[in-house]
């Protein structure tokens, strides 16, 4: 399958997901959805003395990384699919597009969030090159893939045969069916140690956090073009 269709077959998960969304996450992160999004947003803001005023949402959704901004903001909500847009209040504008190809001037933003989106990007070095061109910092929570291959193993087959089961416990099976789609996600990612590398090519890691084991990492850069 090309690019095209790889990203259609992502596109179509997320449309059938949508409505039961958050519900599903917090089955699936044994609650810790949220508190890693709030988690990476909390620790950029006690970091850094300026208040962002300018921020992007990549990969936004319904917006529950901006959620956690509570300073007064303008946020532009990123996303390739509209009916993850579709339900975002958070926003102040809406653009459907592609991470790999932002439309936007360098340097634009003084923050980026990423909650739960960089790992599925197509081509996640250029997401991760674009997320440095547009903003200053950027603060990103995404699904990690372990070093430790035991672990790695380990997390392969909670993927595989236990998420989806607890997923169908709050959301029809066709949901299920997509969220037994992230055990293909973490097979072709790279090792957290190799995103971390890909990161600091493109701008200075503050600070890198995993999470559930690796499952989840955190990381919060400044742009090196900034
Ligand atoms: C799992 S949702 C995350 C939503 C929200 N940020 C959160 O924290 O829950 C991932 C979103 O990223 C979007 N997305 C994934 N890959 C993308 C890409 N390459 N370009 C733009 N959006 C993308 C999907 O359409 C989806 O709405």
């Amino acid at each position: 399958m090309g690019l095209r269709g790889e990203w259609r077959a992502v596109q179509e998960a997320y449309r059938k997901i949508a409505e039961v969304y958050e519900r599903a996450n917090k089955v699936a992160t044994f609650g810790n959805v949220d508190r890693w999004r709030r988690e990476a947003v909390t620790l950029f803001l006690s970091l850094n003395g300026k208040t962002p005023l300018k921020v992007l949402d990549a990969g936004a959704g319904p917006g529950n990384m901006a959620a956690h901004l509570k300073t007064e903001r303008y946020v532009v909500a990123l996303d390739a699919t509209p009916e993850m847009l579709r339900p975002n209040a958070i926003a102040d504008d809406r653009v459907v597009g592609m991470f790999e190809y932002m439309p936007f001037r360098s340097g634009c933003f003084d923050l980026l969030l990423a909650g739960y989106s960089l790992h599925a990007a197509t081509d996640i070095e250029k997401a991760v090159a674009e997320f440095s061109r547009v903003a200053e910092f950027q603060v990103v929570v995404s699904i990690g893939n372990p070093n430790n291959r035991f672990v790695r193993r380990l997390l392969r087959l909670y993927a595989r045969y236990l998420l989806p089961r607890l997923v169908c416990l709050v959301a029809p099976p066709e949901v299920c069916r997509e969220y037994g789609k992230i055990y293909t996600i973490i097979t072709s990612i790279p090792p957290n140690s190799k995103l971390r590398e890909i990161v600091e090519k493109y701008s200075s890691i503050i600070i890198f956090r995993e999470k559930g084991l690796g499952s989840v990492y955190i990381y919060i850069s400044r742009s090196k073009i900034a």
